[in-house]
């Protein structure tokens, strides 16, 4: 029987301030290895939170989340997120004074793997800069890239630890068309060649389409 990559059951979220907000109320599905998911919906719909909590970074209220065959309440969370997944935030969440290429090393430093310039970790870190298109920006600061260069940074240093699963905040709000398609090619073929899962939120039709499904989250629900 094949283990799906990410599986939640009855996950429900609510804030309690400034003042109380049902945001999640019974989120169901599988994903499973080679699987690509867009989730579609309003601004202030909870999507960003839904995949947070995917993420393992904020903590449903209830309900069960397995990723790789683990629960989340059972697991050691900072492993789970290092070793399984790759996450691209809405706002990058890069270190501002380490360079690109220390940006894209992080999580395998986290990892405790060597990093060294012989490695084969800083090496496959040179390589990722190459598919976004910054090798030649590995020695830049972040504070000096912009936005766009900052977003490509982000998705490098998301496949760093060839994670199992891709959670992908709007990869692409930042970037022009021709370079959004080519991460959206790439996130794809990465999903479908390696056997990967990725779940996207994004507003661009294009992207969805090229996804296995699109659900729309809708007042807590998706559909
Ligand atoms: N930590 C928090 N405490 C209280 N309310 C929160 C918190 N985080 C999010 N919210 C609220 O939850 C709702 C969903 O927010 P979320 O950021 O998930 O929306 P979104 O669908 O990602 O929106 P956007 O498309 O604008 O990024 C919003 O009303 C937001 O104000
Ligand atoms: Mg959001």
């Amino acid at each position: 029987m094949r283990t799906p990559i990410i599986k939640a059951k009855q996950l429900k979220k609510k804030f309690f301030s400034p003042s109380p907000i049902e945001v999640l109320k019974g989120i169901d599905f599988e994903i499973y290895p080679g699987e690509s998911a867009a989730i579609i919906g309003k601004s202030g719909e909870g999507k960003s939170t839904l995949l947070h909590i995917l993420g393992t970074l904020e903590k449903p209220c209830c309900g069960m989340l397995e990723i790789c065959g683990q629960n989340s309440a059972h697991a050691s969370l900072p492993k789970l997120r290092n070793r399984h997944i790759g996450f691209i935030f809405q706002s990058y969440h890069l270190f501002d004074n380490d360079t690109a290429l220390e940006n894209v090393l992080m999580p395998a430093k986290i990892a405790r793997v060597p990093t060294h310039s012989n490695s084969s970790a800083y090496k496959r870190a040179l390589m990722l800069l190459e598919l976004v298109g910054l090798q030649e920006r590995a020695h830049f600061p972040a504070k000096l890239l912009s936005g766009g260069e900052k977003q490509r940074i982000a998705i490098a240093r998301a496949l760093c630890n060839d994670p199992d699963l891709i959670l992908a905040d709007e990869p692409s709000g930042n970037l022009d068309s021709k370079l959004s398609q080519e991460i959206h090619s790439l996130l794809i073929r990465l999903t479908q060649d390696f056997n990967k899962a990725l779940i996207v939120v994004t507003h661009d039709k294009d992207f969805s389409s090229l996804c296995n499904k699109t659900w729309l989250l809708k007042d807590g629900h998706l559909f």
